[in-house]
């Protein structure tokens, strides 16, 4: 095994292949440059959504097969960006296009329930372990309603979210989402107080211009991994939290796995204060096992929020969790939209779930994902790059810093500088990344051994290239 090398001199080595890989690309994609420069005239930035942008532009795609995608110069890749998290299903599954074909031959749209929307319901049920669900549009709108239906259950105001998480953009969770280390306040409550007075909260931080000041008050932060944080918190003022939001594996800064026992004591410390527990299953949920978080953990919440690879690919969102928390829609909580259960994305959704993403195709995923993670780990190893890989179903990540991640801090003794070296390497390499070191990759049921070589051959090449 090689030594590992010094921070310094590999981040210096990063600089000089990030600076050649980018304009390997400028050189290869003049098609995406030219869409980029008309695109920013009608678009923001050039994209429809603000993690759709990337340096120096971003690649534009065609269109999608299987486990590739094609951008618009034509070139081909294997697809691990997986459209952050959502095609577990693959690209132009037949199944799923069936499905949808039928649907645009009898109504496209109705804004009223049908039987295959109740089908859905029933389903997202089993999988998950819930006894009711409401259907939404994206993860945005599952965590805010599902946020709704906590505050309506419990009469409260306030929310915890853990520091460096992601929930969607609506105003209540655009909080520390992913704060510069040197915003970061010391252990401290809302109000300032220092930490003993304050149990363990941390500064909440806005993660957006345009957030009323008034909310910032509502939204109170705390480590993740750390239920001892959120027991002093809920001993203080456990009477005023309306909810505690996490995704049970956080994976907004490549992915940190809970610790053993973690979830288990936050679900307890929500029963005993009366908080509602809210799992963000809206990335884990289709992607890490057949029922989710909830299942690969153990651990069930009182409420859920999903979206991503529950569609297959189509449009769709849902929160639920018990009925009697869920009761609360029926009594007074707005939980509505035009668009809720719109057949299209039903049909791809209940197709993609009961007959794509059967429990083989679990296994089957988690065998590939393993083979690519532990393909990872060992040129990480051979070359002594200071990183490490994490390997969860259809999800998984190369992580910058040698040791696991606990929590968000972690995440900020990452080197970013290997990561924007990788993104060029790996996609001049015919790898399809995710342009953000905070994301991870996605596989999908129709990706195969092939594709994993593909990934790792290339990332291996880049190791050995960073410390050469
Ligand atoms: C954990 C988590 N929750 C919520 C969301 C918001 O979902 P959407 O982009 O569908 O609104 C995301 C999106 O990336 C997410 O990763």
């Amino acid at each position: 095994m090689a030594m590992q090398i010094d921070t310094e001199r590999i981040s210096a080595r990063a600089g000089e292949i990030a600076r050649r890989e980018t304009a390997r690309l400028v050189d290869r994609t003049p098609e995406s440059a030219k869409l980029h420069e008309r695109a920013l005239a009608s678009l923001p930035k050039g994209v429809s959504s603000n993690f759709q942008a990337g340096d120096p532009y971003p690649l534009y795609l065609e269109r999608g097969s299987g486990s590739k995608v094609w951008d618009v110069d034509g070139t081909e890749y294997v697809d691990c960006h997986g459209g952050f998290g959502v095609n577990v299903v693959g690209h132009a599954h037949p199944k799923i296009v069936e499905a949808i074909r039928a649907v645009a031959d009898q109504g496209i749209h109705f804004a009223v329930t049908t039987p295959k929307t109740v089908e859905l319901a029933e389903a997202i049920c089993e999988r998950f372990q819930c006894e009711q669900v409401r259907f939404v549009n994206s993860g945005t709108e599952a965590t805010m309603d599902a946020i709704r239906v906590a505050r309506a259950a419990t009469g409260r105001d306030r929310i915890v979210k853990m520091e460096g998480s992601y929930h969607g953009h609506h105003d209540a969770v655009l909080f520390s989402v992913l704060p510069e280390a040197d915003v970061l306040g010391l252990r401290q409550n809302v109000a300032g107080e220092t930490a003993d007075a304050a149990g363990s909260a941390y500064t909440t931080m806005p993660t957006s211009k345009g957030v009323p000041q008034s909310m910032w008050h509502d939204t109170i932060i705390v480590p993740f991994n750390d239920a001892d944080a959120v027991e002093l918190l809920f001993a203080e003022r456990g009477h005023e939290i309306a909810a505690l939001i996490l995704e049970p594996a956080m994976m907004n800064i490549g992915i940190v796995v809970p610790k053993p026992g973690y979830l288990q004591r936050l679900r307890e410390l929500c029963d005993r204060h009366g908080v509602v527990l809210i799992f963000d299953e809206v990335k884990c949920g289709g992607t890490i096992a057949y029922g989710g978080a909830t299942e690969r953990f153990g651990v069930r919440p009182h409420l859920a929020a999903w979206a991503k690879a529950i569609g297959g690919g189509a449009t769709i969102g849902a929160f639920g969790g018990e009925a009697r928390v869920m009761d609360a829609v029926t009594r007074g909580a707005a939980q509505q939209g035009t668009f809720n259960g719109n057949p299209l994305s039903v049909a791809a959704g209940l197709t993609a779930l009961t007959q794509v993403l059967t429990r083989e195709a679990y296994d089957y995923l988690g065998e590939l994902g393993t083979q690519l993670a532990h393909g990872c780990q060992s040129a990480i190893d051979e070359h002594g790059v200071p990183a490490h890989t994490v390997d969860l179903g259809a999800k998984g990540c190369v992580s910058y810093r040698k040791e696991p991640l606990t929590n968000y801090r972690d995440f900020l003794d990452t080197n970013p500088a290997l990561f924007y070296a990788s993104y060029p390497w790996m996609v001049n390499r015919g790898i399809f990344m995710t342009p953000g070191d905070e994301e991870q990759w996605t596989i999908s049921v129709q990706h195969g051994e092939a594709d994993i070589r593909a990934y790792v051959d290339a990332f291996g090449e880049f190791c050995a290239e960073l410390t050469r």
